[in-house]
């Protein structure tokens, strides 16, 4: 069962006509547990499901943690907290996780946001440029002018960061759905830069495609998939069954060895999180990714897996929440 915050609404910024961000006070208790990375997202109690929302704010700007919601046409979640957040409001969270987040702040980064894809990208752009000296180019799409998502912020930065960030607007309404060779054609020139792309699903296939076309390595492209959770995070887990068999476990989790005698029916996750380590996940149910880790050896199988694709599947990751092992021995590592 992960540990549920009761976090309070300080502000509701109207951001768009259809995007607000919501901006979280910590007290000094909460600080810890919400330390986070640029990148990463917070699970949100919504009425009785719960979606996850990446920070738009970086880490070095302090206790006020700040989450953009936007509308989603005939959604659930995304419309409630428009339209029922206000300032003062005590709204239950989980700790920050996920794994889209610069692993080096100092690298040239190339980024592509779609409409609310901004926000993960946000974060990590506003930490490189605070806390790294790498070049970032950011390729942002949007449907017309009026939907763009921070542009008063983005313009500041790049007028004050102007020798180390470019922006680059991409709008539907004037421009159409930018093609895979438009995007080739635009990012040809940065093909040595680390990639970060979130957006509709159509916009990060492009993109994808456009970077493997002109050779950029698989480990330098990180994609941020955004789906609506559907389960619910926030209840009990039923405890697992226990059975005979057994697989030798080695884990290296935060720079530490481990290791266990792992039952062959409990999931890699769940077995960790009863053994004390702070392994780190969200939904439970193989759809964010917050789990990732890598097999080093062995072979597990996943019961479910609707985020990672058959390339992440063939570099050895994983979904841990999803992952019961199948052979006598298994090690794992999480980067
Ligand atoms: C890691 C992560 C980070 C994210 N970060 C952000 C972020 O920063 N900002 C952001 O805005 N979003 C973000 N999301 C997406 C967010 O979690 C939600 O998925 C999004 O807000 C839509 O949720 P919803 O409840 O409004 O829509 P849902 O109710 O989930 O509906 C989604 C779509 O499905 C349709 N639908 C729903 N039920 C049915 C049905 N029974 N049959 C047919 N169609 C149906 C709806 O009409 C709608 O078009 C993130 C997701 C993840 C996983
Ligand atoms: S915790 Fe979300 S996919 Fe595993």
């Amino acid at each position: 069962m992960p540990e549920i915050h009761t976090l309070t609404v300080a502000e509701v910024v109207t951001e768009t006509p259809d995007a607000h961000s919501v901006v979280f006070e910590l007290t000094p208790e909460q600080a810890e547990a919400f330390r986070y990375r640029p990148g990463q997202f917070l699970t949100l109690k919504v009425g009785t499901a719960a979606r996850c929302y990446s920070l738009s704010s970086a880490p070095h700007e302090g206790s006020r943690l700040k989450v953009t919601v936007k509308r989603t046409d005939g959604g659930y979640g995304s419309n409630w907290i428009c339209d029922n957040i206000r300032a003062g409001a005590r709204v239950e969270v989980l700790a920050p996780a996920g794994v889209f987040t610069p692993k080096d702040l100092d690298e040239n980064l190339l980024l592509f946001a779609g409409g609310s894809g901004i926000t993960p990208v946000m974060s990590i752009l506003k930490t490189a440029l605070r806390q790294g000296n790498g070049r970032i180019t950011l390729l942002y799409a949007n449907r017309d002018e009026r939907s763009v998502i921070f542009a008063g912020e983005l313009a500041a930065l790049s007028r004050e960061f102007a020798g180390r960030l470019t922006v680059l607007h991409w709008l539907e309404s004037v421009q159409g759905l930018p093609t895979v060779e438009q995007l080739r054609t635009l990012a040809q020139p940065f093909a040595e830069f680390e990639a970060f792309l979130c957006g509709p699903a159509p916009f990060m296939a492009a993109a994808k495609q456009a970077l493997k076309d002109f050779g950029l390595p698989k480990n330098r492209i990180h994609l941020e998939k955004f789906v609506s959770l559907g389960g619910d995070p926030f209840a009990t887990q039923a405890p697992a069954p226990e059975s005979g068999e057994t697989t030798a476990l080695r884990v290296d989790l935060d720079g530490t060895q481990h290791e266990f005698t792992w039952p062959r029916q409990r999931k890699l996750l769940d077995f960790l999180l009863d053994k004390g380590l702070d392994a780190p996940y969200s939904c439970r149910e193989g759809q964010c990714s917050a789990c990732a880790c890598r097999i080093v050896s062995g072979e597990v199988k996943m019961l479910d897996n609707e985020i990672l694709d058959s390339e992440d599947i063939a570099d050895g990751i994983v979904l841990a929440c999803q992952s019961v092992p199948l052979t006598d021995a298994v090690s794992v590592t999480y980067e």
